[in-house]
């Protein structure tokens, strides 16, 4: 049905119009208790067999929304009640920011991909801090992922971060610094360890003083090379981080200009994210991200170490109830399996 729908309407219209609008029907769902909480009793994941912890926060599902999706903390609670395990929000900079001349979001349709060059546009830290303060009808885990603001120099990047820390940290389940979007020109260049040592301990420093510790990850692009991706793994360990999100979009393609995320991605964000399991064990959490569409990807990434798993480009291809379809079948696969939970699977082939 969704496929119909996509083929014959969705695709012939501009996909950041599209994109707009669903955020906009989320918001609305948002907005409304009751069917927010019919939904949820019908799609978000209940069986305690799905559920995960990490860096001490329970999640209901493994599988949750990638950063970019829900870039203001718009409606985070409407995408978990159609059956995402946590929605991170975001990127968030400090300071509100247009983002890049439109258009910047193109659909690859035969590849079951996306390229964007959205370049982080959204309202800024204090505008997305009053929406996280609203309570919540449903539980949801919120992550908040941080950026860099654009006309900020790389000089001052590290203030511009503490300043985004310090308003959203306390109001996260777990907060993000992302260094690895290609829309942002320099941004990348952060995750350099000569960058990223002091980056991140100023942030964590923003974190460690909350009220509850908020949890800090970094994420990384794909298009590290195998020693940077090392070497980043062996600050996270050092700094004493929660985890790594393994990847943010590719800028290998031929393409528009922009990030390339969904299906050809998915080898690479594999790659990574066992590179990193051999290097780091359990000791981190690690989450991974790229071109997962169906319950198999989520299967193979949790068999290689990821004890989270996020999509957004599968998403948009899979259908509203993409999420809530895919724990379904987790479920029943760990049930063939015989396992007692999808814990038990974390890293079974790592
Ligand atoms: C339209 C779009 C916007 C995105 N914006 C962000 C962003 O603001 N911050 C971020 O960390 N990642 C962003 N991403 C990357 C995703 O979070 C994810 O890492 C990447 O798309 C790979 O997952 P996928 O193949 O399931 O889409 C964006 C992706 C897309 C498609």
């Amino acid at each position: 049905m969704y496929r119909l729908v996509f083929s014959q309407v969705l695709q012939r219209l501009d996909a950041e119009a599209v994109h707009h609008s669903t955020v906009s029907a989320l918001a609305l769902l948002a907005r409304l208790p009751l069917l927010k909480r019919l939904l949820h009793r019908l799609f978000a994941p209940h069986d305690p067999a799905l559920r995960v912890t990490a860096f001490g926060v329970h999640f209901p599902g493994p599988l949750g929304l990638a950063a970019g999706f829900d870039k203001d903390a718009a409606c985070a609670e409407a995408v978990a009640v159609l059956g995402f395990g946590h929605v991170e929000v975001g990127t968030i900079t400090a300071h509100g920011q247009p983002g890049n001349p439109r258009p910047r979001l193109f659909r690859l349709v035969r590849q079951h991909a996306v390229i964007n060059r959205m370049g982080f546009n959204n309202a800024g830290a204090v505008a997305a801090a009053r929406r996280l303060r609203r309570t919540r009808g449903v539980p949801v885990v919120i992550g908040v992922n941080i950026g860099k603001t654009k006309v900020v120099p790389e000089a001052e990047a590290t203030a511009d971060y503490v300043a985004g820390a310090k308003v959203l940290a306390p109001l996260a389940d777990y907060l993000v610094v992302n260094v690895s979007s290609p829309n942002t020109p320099g941004l990348r260049n952060l995750q350099a360890v000569s960058l990223l040592r002091p980056l991140l301990t100023a942030v964590k420093q923003v974190a460690d003083a909350t009220p509850r510790r908020t949890p800090l990850l970094v994420k990384i692009a794909p298009d590290l090379a195998d020693e940077d991706v090392d070497a980043v793994a062996e600050l996270a360990l050092e700094l004493g981080l929660d985890g790594i999100i393994a990847t943010n979009t590719t800028i290998k393609h031929d393409g528009e200009t922009g990030g390339l995320s969904g299906r050809p991605l998915k080898a690479r964000s594999l790659e990574v994210l066992r590179r990193l399991r051999a290097k780091v064990g359990d000791r981190l959490t690690l989450v991974s991200a790229g071109g997962v569409e169906d319950v198999d990807d989520v299967w193979e990434r949790i068999l290689a170490g990821a004890t989270l798993v996020q999509g957004y480009t599968g998403w948009i291809y899979g259908g509203p109830l993409w999420a809530a379809r895919i724990h379904r079948q987790l479920l029943r696969r760990v049930r063939r399996h015989g396992l007692k939970s999808v814990t038990e699977a974390i890293g079974r082939t790592a």
